[in-house]
């Protein structure tokens, strides 16, 4: 039984041995804290963000996921700003042209029609709700629609510090970080869209997915979309390979010399 067990733990598990009260010494296995490959230990992705929206200088900017407002701050364009629960700090709340706050989910919001009425395309969007990567792969496909081709879409978090860190389920008393399973994201689209241009900077602490040459009229992943959640949903790093998705990411120097890599991309 217990030789069974231990066959079972993955290289990104590990064996705990653990007593409960009173009782036997038993062996659990746990997903470590160990990290999958080296850390995203560039420049912070909020400075980069900050870099995108002076160098960008977009009409309108889109932002799925807010909580506190550190994102929304940068924005000092016409902004729409998704979020089933805002917490935004006051200090946070910025000064702009046009703010439009939508406190309900991006399923919702993206259903609803309301970014079509209020602009025609959007210019950057920062892709930072629900770490599934079922919900980011929706907000990425309704995002793109709403989207130029010299739009910049950008995805946090598909870079997990640890494989605690990449469950579905986030663990608080376990990991502060949490990315869940968006890294799979990376993995769908670099496999799917190959007309995109898709680099992942290395922003502490997980990395920011950085994507041109958008396609607006693209359905290339809404017809694969059922087949795509049902090959990734139970996958974990291990059954694809920690140095595979290592090597998908290719992390890139995202300090200020090199931030043209990312947007200088002609359309
Ligand atoms: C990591 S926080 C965003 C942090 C923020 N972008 C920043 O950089 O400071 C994630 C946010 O996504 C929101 N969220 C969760 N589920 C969502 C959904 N289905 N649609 C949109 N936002 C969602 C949460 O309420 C939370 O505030």
């Amino acid at each position: 039984m217990m030789s069974r067990l231990r066959n079972k733990v993955k290289s990104g598990l590990k064996a705990v041995k653990t007593r409960p009260e009173g009782g036997p010494a038993m062996t659990v296995s746990t997903a470590s804290d160990q990290s999958p490959f080296p850390k995203a230990e560039g420049q912070p992705y909020l400075r980069f963000l900050k870099n995108l929206h002076l160098h960008l200088q977009p009409d309108w900017y889109l932002e799925v996921g807010t909580a506190q407002g550190a994102s929304l701050k940068l924005s000092t364009s016409n902004t729409i700003a998704v979020d089933p629960r805002f917490q935004i700090l006051q200090d946070n709340l910025g000064k702009r042209p046009e703010t439009h706050l939508f406190e309900m989910t991006s399923d919702d919001f993206f259903a609803s029609g309301r970014a079509g009425q209020l602009t025609d395309r959007v210019d950057l969007a920062f892709l930072d709700g629900m770490h599934l990567f079922e919900y980011l792969l929706r907000d990425f496909i309704n995002a793109e629609k709403l989207c130029a081709r010299d739009s910049v879409i950008v995805l946090h978090d598909l870079v997990p510090p640890t494989y605690v860190a990449a469950e579905r389920d986030w663990d608080k008393a376990r990991t502060k970080l949490w990315t869940g399973d968006v890294w799979k994201v990376a993995v769908i689209l670099k496999e799917t869209r190959p007309d995109l241009d898709f680099r992942v900077a290395n922003c502490r602490p997980t990395g920011l997915g950085v994507i041109t040459r958008l396609d607006p009229s693209s359905t290339v992943l809404e017809e694969k979309y059922d087949d795509l959640v049902a090959r990734f949903m139970d996958m974990s790093i291990d059954d694809y390979g920690a140095d595979r998705l290592r090597d998908l990411l290719n992390m890139q120097r995202a300090n200020s010399r090199h931030f043209h890599d990312f947007v200088g991309v002609p359309a």
